[in-house]
C-alpha cells in the first residue's frame, strides 16, 4: 500500500499545467462504442481510472492505439458486450458502456456497480431511461441485462439530476430512432464536452449545458478527433491548496468559465484571483477567511470540491458550515481531519468547522478520491509531517499529484 509523506507549512508558489478532465474522459472514451470508425482522443489524463476504462473497452474488442496523452479507439470489431463485476466494482463509471452498447448492438450485460465509500450510488435512473426508450431490462445475479431491437426516442424526466445518467442516455439517444428529450438533465461542463464530441461524430444534440437536452437519433455515427476539456476539479484542488498555504500559483491550460462558484468562494476567503486566457493566477496573503459551502448540481457549488474546502476551513479565520446535498456519506474525511486537530461537528448532511490557528501532522487514511485530496491539502498546511495511507484513491483522479505539488515547492514524497 503506497503512502504520501508531507512536511507542511510551505506556501505553494509557481505554476502547474492542468490535465484533461477525468469526468469528461471516461464518458467520451465510451463513445468509441458508438461507431466502427476511429475516435481519436487527445489531452487524456494519465490516471488509473482512464487505464481501467481503456482495459474494459479493449476486453470488449475495441482496438486502441495509444501515444502519450492520446488514444485512437476503433470500435469496428466489438464482439463482447459485457462489463464484468470485477472491473465495474473498481470503477463505477464503467456503467457508461451500457447506453452505447444497447444503442449500437441492441445487447448489453453490465454489472451493477454496487455502492462506494460516499454512498449507495444507484443507477435506477439509467435503467428507467433505457426502458423508456424501449429496452427490455432484466436484473439477475447482480447484472443488468439489456436488449433492444432499436431504441426509440422518448421524453425522459430525471427526478434526480444525474451526471452519468444524463451522459448514458445522451449516448443511447444518439443512435435511437426518433427524438429524445432529457428533462432535468445534468448541466455539468463534462456533459457539454461529451455532447461536443458526439456532434463531431455526427450526432444531432441541442440544449446540452441546460436542464433540457434534445437528441435527434441518426442511423450511424462516424469517427472524429476530440480534445478532452481541462479538469475543473483538479484546477479547484490546486487553487484551494494555494489559498490554504498562503501561497501564489498560476494554473495553465485550464478554464475559468467552468469554475465560477469555486472562484467566487476563493475570493470570499480572501484570495486575489486573476484570469488571463487559459491561465488562472491565485495569490493569498495571510490566513483565509472561513467560507460556507453548500453543494448542488452545476452551476452551483460542486460536491467534488466540498472536501477540499473543508480542509481550507479547518485553518481559516472564523467558523463555516459545509452542507453536502448530493451524496449521503461524503464526510468520511471529517474523522481523518480531526486526527490532525481539526474542530468539526457533524449533524446529518451539515458540518460546522471551527477554524484553528494550525493543524498538527499525523498519520491519516484516504477513503475516497476527493477525501484524499482534502487530506493532502491538510497535510500541506499542518505543522510537521503528515503521512497519508491508501493513496491509490488519489491516483484514480489526480495525474502525478506529488510531482505537480513538488513543482510548486511542496515537500512531498511517495513512500513505497
Ligand atoms: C458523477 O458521478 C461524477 N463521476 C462524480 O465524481 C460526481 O461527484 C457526481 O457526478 C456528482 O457531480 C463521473 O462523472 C464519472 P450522479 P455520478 O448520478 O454520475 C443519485 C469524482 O470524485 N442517483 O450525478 O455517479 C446519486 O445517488 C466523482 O470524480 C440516483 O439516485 O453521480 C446521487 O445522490 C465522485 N439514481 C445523485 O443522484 C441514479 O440512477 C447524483 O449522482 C443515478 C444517481
Amino acid at each position: 500500500m503506497q503512502k504520501l509523506a508531507i512536511q507542511g507549512g510551505i506556501p505553494l508558489r509557481g505554476e502547474v499545467r492542468i490535465s484533461g478532465a477525468k469526468n469528461a474522459a471516461l464518458p467520451i472514451m465510451c463513445a468509441s462504442l458508438l461507431t466502427s470508425d476511429v475516435l481519436r482522443l487527445t489531452n487524456l489524463p494519465d490516471l488509473h481510472d482512464v487505464g481501467t476504462m481503456h482495459k474494459l473497452l479493449q476486453q470488449m474488442g475495441v482496438a486502441a492505439e495509444s501515444a502519450t496523452g492520446e488514444i485512437a479507439f476503433r470500435g469496428d470489431k466489438v464482439d463482447h458486450w459485457e462489463a464484468p463485476y470485477d472491473l465495474v466494482k473498481t470503477m463505477r463509471a464503467a456503467i457508461l458502456v451500457l447506453g452505447p452498447l444497447v444503442a449500437r448492438f441492441g445487447d448489453a450485460k453490465v454489472s451493477l456497480p454496487g455502492g462506494c465509500a460516499i454512498g449507495s450510488r444507484p443507477v435506477d435512473l439509467h435503467i428507467k431511461g433505457l426502458q423508456a426508450m424501449g429496452a427490455e431490462i432484466a436484473i439477475e445475479h447482480g447484472y443488468i441485462h439489456a436488449k433492444a431491437k432499436r431504441l426509440k426516442g422518448a421524453r425522459i424526466f430525471f427526478d434526480i439530476v444525474s451526471v452519468t445518467g444524463t451522459e448514458n442516455l445522451m449516448m443511447a439517444a444518439a443512435l435511437a430512432d426518433g427524438v429524445t428529450v432529457l428533462e432535468n438533465a445534468a448541466r455539468e461542463p463534462e456533459v457539454v464536452d461529451l455532447a461536443n464530441c458526439l456532434r463531431a461524430m455526427g450526432a444531432r444534440i441541442a440544449g446540452d449545458g441546460t436542464d433540457t437536452i434534445t437528441i435527434a437519433g441518426v442511423e450511424k455515427l462516424h469517427g472524429a478527433t476530440h480534445r478532452i476539456m481541462p479538469d475543473r476539479i483538479e484546477s479547484g484542488t490546486f487553487l484551494v491548496a494555494a489559498a490554504a498555504t498562503g501561497g501564489s500559483i498560476t494554473l495553465r491550460e485550464t478554464r475559468a468559465d467552468i469554475l465560477e462558484t469555486v472562484l467566487e468562494k476563493l475570493a470570499e476567503a480572501g484570495a486575489q484571483i486573476k484570469v488571463t486566457g487559459d491561465a488562472i493566477r491565485l495569490e493569498m496573503s495571510g490566513r483565509p477567511k472561513a467560507v460556507n459551502v453548500r453543494t448542488a448540481p452545476h452551476p452551483a457549488f460542486p460536491t467534488d470540491m466540498q472536501a477540499q474546502f473543508m480542509a481550507l476551513n479547518c485553518i481559516a479565520d472564523g467558523s463555516a458550515m459545509v452542507v453536502e446535498t448530493i451524496f449521503e456519506n461524503r464526510f468520511m474525511h471529517v474523522q481523518e481531519l480531526r486526527r490532525l486537530g481539526a474542530q468539526i461537528d457533524v449533524e446529518g448532511n451539515t458540518a460546522v468547522v471551527r477554524g484553528m490557528s494550525h493543524l498538527d501532522g499525523a498519520t491519516v487514511m484516504a477513503t475516497d478520491l476527493r477525501a484524499s485530496a482534502c487530506l493532502v491539502i491538510a497535510g500541506l498546511v499542518a505543522q510537521g509531517e503528515t503521512v497519508i495511507d491508501r493513496i491509490y484513491h488519489l491516483d484514480r483522479g489526480y495525474e502525478h499529484i506529488e510531482s505537480k505539488l513538488s513543482q510548486l515547492g511542496a515537500n512531498i514524497r511517495r513512500l513505497k
